[in-house]
């Protein structure tokens, strides 16, 4: 715990969870868990893909069972966009709903959180979007119970109140964060990942790594200046004791199961133990926050769209979000170890990378070292360079990542335009 805190400082830290119940058969329970929040009629979110499984049929049966009428939308794209939030919000706003069911992973969550919102208070879509893009108007009040079920092992989306699209016409990526977006419980089933190709493993596995490192990385919650008001405080609120223990605990995990889950789908104690991770580490980015390598994924996830990943082979080109993240991350974390070494130390540590007398000096190396072994391990592209971009790119992409105020005041170590081009272009090839 800290004690000395700048007298200017902040003083205070704050615990924000929404319930969530984990473990095998956990969606059997959605029905009564549905109906004893008093919905009698939902909208279920999920995606063409999902549309076949047998999760989705265990979850329309528990809800069937429980006298909940479920209406199926599976239009969701992945990666969603303003356009295809705007669609589900109007599938919505017609379907008079009482509540929220979402399955899928964080593109499906994240179209549930936003039809959620413009259904529930209807308003021009910028009204609730981060700045700059946006006017960054808090949500006006509650947003109805929305039971969110995700079915990789990455997102984080089902603990967070954040939710992520392409603002199309810009080329970004951007969000809508406001904390009476966080689901009111997540269901997290780990069986849901047994049938997920290794690549789509491997993308979100490195997004929940990710969230855990800059999580852990964050700059200390006791440097922002106390808010005047207690709602003023901001969910990403900085590293602190609580977000602290599940990211490390994550990173461990990640550390120790990640490449199993992606080479054996059989491998069912992985695939469980890299779920876990992503959600320790998504109740601990929903309370501290991330910020570079998530920065720069907008941007980069935002200006290429003609590249298509191993196991995302059925939807349009476009770059995983997990990819997006991990590929900045080495260079990202390199670039902010001078800032708090001991925790680069800590996390490369957790992650499994031998230390043996390396100084702390090299903490940052040592991290991104571990992680690049780990991606190439997985068949993680090698670098953005393998993506189609290069030299002449690094420009705008910089750009992209500079407009990401939310993320940016989060790093431990200030990072302008001038660095943010050069940890792109640190990022253009990985080994
Ligand atoms: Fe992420």
């Amino acid at each position: 715990m800290p004690h000395d805190v700048p007298p200017a400082g902040e003083s205070v830290f704050t615990v924000e969870a929404n319930s969530i119940r984990f473990g095998p058969g956990v969606l059997s329970e959605a029905g009564p868990i549905a109906r004893d929040l008093g919905l009698k009629r939902v909208a279920l979110f999920t995606d063409a893909n999902l549309a076949r499984q047998p999760c989705l049929a265990e979850l329309r049966q528990s809800l069937a069972q429980a006298g909940v009428e479920a209406v199926v939308y599976d239009e969701t794209r992945i990666e969603p966009t303003d356009r295809s939030f705007l669609a589900a919000a109007a599938f919505a706003g017609e379907g008079r709903f009482e509540g929220f069911v979402s399955l899928g992973g964080g593109s499906v969550i994240d179209t549930a959180k936003a039809a959620n919102l413009y259904s529930t208070w209807p308003a021009d879509f910028l009204d609730y979007v981060a700045a700059p893009y946006g006017q960054a108007k808090p949500v006006p009040g509650a947003l109805k119970p929305h039971l969110a079920c995700p079915t990789t092992s990455g997102t984080g989306s089902e603990c967070t109140g954040v939710t992520v699209f392409d603002f199309e016409g810009q080329h970004i990526k951007t969000v809508v964060a406001d904390r009476r977006l966080r689901p009111t419980m997540a269901l997290i089933d780990p069986t849901t990942t047994h049938s997920l190709p290794a690549g789509v493993v491997a993308s979100t596995g490195f997004d929940v790594l990710t969230h855990a490192i800059e999580s852990y990385t964050a700059r200390p919650f006791t440097v922002r200046p106390r808010p005047e008001r207690p709602a003023a405080r901001p969910m990403s609120q900085g590293a602190n004791p609580w977000s602290d223990m599940g990211s490390l605990a994550a990173i461990r995990l990640g550390g120790r199961y990640l490449e199993r889950a992606v080479k054996d789908a059989q491998d069912h104690e992985a695939r469980h133990q890299v779920m876990y991770a992503a959600t320790l580490a998504g109740i601990a980015f929903g309370n501290s926050g991330v910020h570079l390598p998530h920065a720069m994924s907008y941007a980069v996830a935002g200006l290429c769209h003609r590249w298509t990943a191993k196991g995302y082979e059925s939807a349009a080109p476009m770059v995983p979000h997990g990819i997006s993240v991990v590929l900045n991350a080495p260079a990202a974390f390199r670039f902010t170890a001078p800032a708090c070494p001991e925790r680069h130390r800590e996390a490369a540590e957790a992650l499994g990378a031998d230390l043996g007398n390396v100084p702390l000096a090299e903490a940052g190396r040592v991290l991104a070292d571990r992680l690049v072994e780990m991606m190439k391990a997985t068949g993680l592209p090698n670098g953005l360079a393998a993506l189609g971009y290069g030299e002449s790119d690094l420009d705008a992409l910089a750009k992209g990542a500079s407009t990401q105020p939310r993320l940016l005041v989060n790093s431990p170590r200030p990072a302008g335009e001038a660095e943010l081009k050069s940890i792109f272009a640190g990022s253009l090839r990985l080994w």
